[in-house]
């Protein structure tokens, strides 16, 4: 086992993951040669996994990204605590699972990573920033969808695992409830009116200011027609927000 601990690699100063939501590795290799690994992370989702795997992973880390395997396991215990061990002998620098895979699920996939000297960091997906009241509603679940989050969230926290996957809309009512060292990952970014099929949206700089630590953003970058300047532009803004922060 030859893992490339992409933990050990200079961390970026930006809260950016780029999702690469893209179906091949070729095109994700030559897409993710234009960014810097210093001004972002990126994300590898179930369609370029089961495109092209572990390997594409590696050559990941190899240009320098940290990478987070956004698989949302959700199984048996046992199985999903071989899948998070198997993520952590990759290298990855985050895994995650559903919370809803409940407590025995969560504890073993924790202490799966117990032994590993850079265990990726474990987060918990509570509810899909796509979904809203009447999506839950439909699957039985009576509460909202921030009383739904709040609940997987108290979870997972309780689980021991680092943080969990929501969106910006309920990050603030996270930071109070679960502590500032639980981090939260928000997906559904935009920077515009565009949703796509997000429902539970927020601009970046909102979302770092409600409480958001890191920031999944796919199609406003991936599909810009100048990527780089999308990017680029997002941590200005971000840098600029903070500096302004700093002098109040
Ligand atoms: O293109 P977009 O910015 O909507 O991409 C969001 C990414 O975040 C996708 O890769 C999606 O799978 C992922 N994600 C999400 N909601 C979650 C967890 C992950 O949208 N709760």
């Amino acid at each position: 086992m030859n893992p490339l601990i992409t933990a050990d690699l200079a961390q970026p100063t930006s809260p950016i993951i780029v999702a690469l939501d893209f179906s091949d590795a070729n095109s994700t290799l030559e897409f993710t040669s234009q960014l810097d690994p210093l001004a972002c992370r990126v994300k590898v989702g179930k369609e370029l996994f089961t495109a092209s795997g572990r390997s594409l992973v590696e050559k990941l880390a190899a240009q320098g990204f940290q990478v987070f395997l956004d698989l949302k396991f959700h199984d048996i215990p046992n199985t999903v605590a071989h899948a998070c061990k198997v993520a952590a002998e990759c290298g990855v620098w985050m895994v995650d699972l559903h919370a809803s895979g409940g407590r025995r699920m969560m504890e073993a996939a924790r202490d799966a990573l117990a032994h590993f000297s850079h265990p990726p960091l474990l987060i918990a997906v509570t509810v899909l920033t796509s979904m809203e009241a009447e999506d839950l509603n439909e699957l039985g679940i009576k509460a909202s969808p921030a009383e739904q989050v709040l609940r997987l969230a108290t979870l997972a926290h309780d689980c021991g695992l680092n943080g969990v996957v929501c969106s910006a809309q309920e990050a603030t009512q996270l930071k109070i409830a679960l502590g500032a060292d639980f981090q939260l990952v928000t997906p559904g970014i935009r920077l515009n009116n565009n949703t796509d099929d997000q429902r539970r949206v927020m601009t970046p700089v909102d979302a770092l200011a409600a409480g958001a630590d890191y920031l999944v953003i796919g199609r406003p970058i991936t599909r810009a027609s100048a990527p780089l300047k999308v990017l680029q532009q997002i941590n200005q803004d971000i840098q600029h927000s903070r500096a302004e922060t700093e002098k109040l």
